[in-house]
This record gives structure tokens, C-alpha cells and sequence, in this order.
């Protein structure tokens, strides 16, 4: 399960599961470029850092992933730079929990633009660059349990997750003929500055632990396996998966 020399983008890299996938790819020896909103260079910077730290060459981009000129610049960066692409992470996403009662427009687009859009368009963008050098290359799309059974408070997020669960197997479909790979991982609830104010309610932390069969939230090194394995070769035959990293939470 090595990626030695393989260029990978994970998006949205500056903090939580992206920051452990970036380590993760680089200690099986990927080169990772390093992308983060205006305004979060500095943690880009430290991503970067440990990436470095592993023997492997790091590039930071600024990237709002809802920007879709800002994404094909990134690209045309990357491939200007190092020369190729082999390996997206699309790992940028936000909830921003609200009852379906209380649900605004802004919520729901702001979510749905940064969950599902701009996932396709960062898929988008590296698949026609892999398609265009004649093939080869793995997408994996940090998708959520959320997008494959339901839990209250987050409609547009499950939405959004559920939409990347189905588009990774239309992908899949799509750019088997290119030999790109491309499927879904699924995290439970992980530690992450995404689900710190979710678990400051003490109650809500406790009633999601009490519901994972392993009896703990996960530590963004828990999923991080799972990123390498299908970018790796060892994946070559996994195509439109979705991959449930969760503690057994959608075993029953
Ligand atoms: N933490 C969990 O429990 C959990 C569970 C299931 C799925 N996920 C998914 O994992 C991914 C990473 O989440 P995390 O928990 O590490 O959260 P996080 O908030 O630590 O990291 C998300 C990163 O995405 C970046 N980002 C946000 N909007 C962006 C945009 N428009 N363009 C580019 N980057 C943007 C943020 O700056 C941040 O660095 C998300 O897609 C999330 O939905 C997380």
C-alpha cells in the first residue's frame, strides 16, 4: 500500500482528517500539495511542515473549493510545478448543524457548494487533467456515514454526503476506461475542529458514543489508513466503493 512519487491533492488539508491525510500519504511517499481557504495559510504552512518533516515535497495553494476558476488554477499550478497529478483527496467540506424547521437558504447552499459542488468540480478538474495525459489516477471523495443513513439536525449536510456517495459511482463508471479510480470513504464521527463545538454538549457526545459499537469517537488516524489503501495499488480493482470508517456505527 505504497504511493512512492505519486503526486496527491488533498483539499482543505490545513486542520483535522485532511491534515492526517496528508501525513499519511506522505509517510507512504507521496508528494501532497497542500490546499486551504484564503485566510488559513498558516495552518497550511503546518501541514506542509510535516510533510516535509517525512521526506516528501510539500506545496501549499489557497483554494475555496466553491470558486471554480480558483480550483482549475490550482491544477494548472500543480501540473505547471510537478508536472502531473495522480492522486485527489477531496477532503474540503463544513456542516453547520441546523433543524430542518430552522433550515435557511444560505445554510443549505453554503453547504451543498462546498459538500457536493465543489467535490464534483475538484473531481472534475483533476479527472480531465489525468484523462488528458493518457489515464491513470485515483479520486477518493471524503464523504460521512451521514450520506448513507440519516440523522437529525443536518439535512443539507446528509444531502450533500448522500450526493457524493451516488456521484463517486457515477465517476467510477465514467473513468474506468481511463483506469481512475474512484470511491468514497465514509468517517463516523472523528475529533476534528469540524465536531469540537458539536461535542462541548456534553449530552450530544455521549448519546454518539453510546451509539458506536466500538465505544469512541474516532481520531482523525483512524481514517487515514483507509485514504491510503485506495490510493494506493493494492486498490486497483475498488472502483464506486464507499468505505465505512465509523466504529461499527452503521452496523446496525
Ligand atoms: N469530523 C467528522 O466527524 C467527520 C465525519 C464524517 C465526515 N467528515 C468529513 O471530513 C472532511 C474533513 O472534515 P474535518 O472533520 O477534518 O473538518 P475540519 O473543519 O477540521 O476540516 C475541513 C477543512 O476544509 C476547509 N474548508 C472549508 N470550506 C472550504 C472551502 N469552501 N474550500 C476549501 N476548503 C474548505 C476548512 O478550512 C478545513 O480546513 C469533511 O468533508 C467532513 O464533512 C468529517
Amino acid at each position: 500500500m505504497r504511493v512512492d512519487d505519486k503526486v496527491a491533492i488533498v483539499t482543505g488539508s490545513g486542520t483535522g482528517l485532511g491534515q492526517a491525510f496528508s501525513w499519511a500519504l506522505a509517510q507512504a511517499g507521496a508528494d501532497v500539495v497542500v490546499t486551504e481557504l484564503p485566510g488559513k495559510e498558516s495552518q497550511a504552512e503546518a501541514t506542509a511542515a510535516e510533510v516535509r518533516a517525512a521526506g516528501r515535497r510539500a506545496m501549499t495553494v489557497t483554494l475555496d473549493v466553491t470558486q471554480l476558476s480558483a480550483i482549475q488554477a490550482m491544477v494548472d499550478r500543480v501540473v505547471g510545478e510537478w508536472g502531473h497529478i495522480d492522486i485527489l483527496v477531496n477532503n474540503a467540506g463544513i456542516n453547520i448543524p441546523k433543524w430542518a424547521v430552522e433550515m435557511t437558504e444560505e445554510a443549505w447552499d453554503k453547504v451543498v457548494d462546498t459538500d457536493l459542488k465543489g467535490t464534483f468540480f475538484c473531481a472534475q478538474a483533476v479527472g480531465k487533467h489525468i484523462i488528458a495525459r493518457g489515464g491513470g489516477g485515483k479520486i477518493i471523495n471524503v464523504a460521512s456515514i451521514m450520506g448513507v443513513v440519516g440523522y437529525y439536525y443536518r439535512a443539507h449536510y446528509a444531502s450533500a454526503k448522500a450526493g457524493v456517495v451516488n456521484m463517486t459511482r457515477v465517476l467510477a463508471i465514467e473513468w474506468a476506461p481511463h483506469n481512475i479510480q474512484v470511491n468514497a470513504v465514509a468517517p463516523g464521527y472523528v475529533n476534528t475542529p469540524l465536531t469540537k463545538p458539536m461535542f462541548e454538549k456534553r449530552e450530544f457526545y455521549e448519546e454518539v458514543v453510546r451509539r458506536i459499537p466500538l465505544n469512541r469517537v474516532g481520531e482523525p488516524q483512524d481514517i487515514a489508513g483507509a485514504v491510503v489503501f485506495l490510493a494506493s495499488p493494492a486498490a486497483d480493482y475498488v472502483t464506486g466503493h464507499t468505505l465505512l470508517v465509523d466504529g461499527g456505527w452503521t452496523a446496525w
